[in-house]
């Protein structure tokens, strides 16, 4: 799959580079992403950079996945991660939806904008049928009513088209 560019709601919506891989180590250090996700505990700098580099491009490239670094748009500031996980291509054209908003940039709508941005293309663009959220894997040490999972509800109420562009030849870095 060819990976594209999102612009939406004053977000930035990317591709992954390699130059990434500093800010998606600081942001993992958070406890909140260590617990609700996936990420390797502890989180190490070689975590971060094949996360960037080869994991996200095998995802774009086998279809198997489509993983955005969420950006500022004016200041190019990491902001958070939103993407597509195990894209199932067969009959059910489903895909589960995951996301972490950096810890310095919580708070103002990072999550509900990307979440939004990346099910409407989903849906308008790569024509899936049925977006999931799997929820925390791990077990929350919260109330379930502070559980992130408003985040999603509003994330699949899309009001506007998205204007989405292929990124140049050769935006992500090289990895073989
Ligand atoms: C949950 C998370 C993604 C929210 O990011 P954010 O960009 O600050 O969220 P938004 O500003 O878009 O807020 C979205 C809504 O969720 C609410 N919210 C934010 N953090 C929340 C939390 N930890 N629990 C419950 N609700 C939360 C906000 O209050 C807001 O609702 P409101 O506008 O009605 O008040 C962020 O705290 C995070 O990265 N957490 C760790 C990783 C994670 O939980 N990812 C989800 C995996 S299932």
């Amino acid at each position: 799959m060819e990976p594209v560019e999102i612009t939406e709601a004053g977000l930035l919506l990317r591709p992954w580079r390699e130059t990434d891989a500093d800010a998606v180590h600081r942001a993992c250090q958070d406890p909140d992403i260590q617990r609700w996700t996936t990420v390797p505990r502890p989180y190490l700098p070689e975590h971060a950079r094949a996360f960037v580099t080869e994991f996200s491009t095998r995802q774009w490239e086998s279809g198997s996945g489509a993983p955005f670094a969420v950006c500022d748009p004016a200041t190019g500031e990491l902001l958070g991660a939103c993407g597509l996980i195990t894209i199932d291509q067969t009959a059910h054209q489903a895909s589960e939806i995951g996301y972490w908003t950096a810890p310095w940039a919580r708070g103002r709508g990072v999550a509900v904008r990307a979440a939004r941005a990346v099910a409407r293309w989903s849906f308008d663009e790569l024509e899936l049928r049925r977006l999931l959220w799997g929820g925390a894997r791990r077990q929350p040490r919260v109330p379930a009513r502070r559980a992130p999972d408003r985040v999603p509800d509003r994330g699949a109420a899309p009001r506007r088209r998205p204007r989405v562009r292929r990124p140049r030849v050769g935006r992500l870095p090289a990895t073989r």
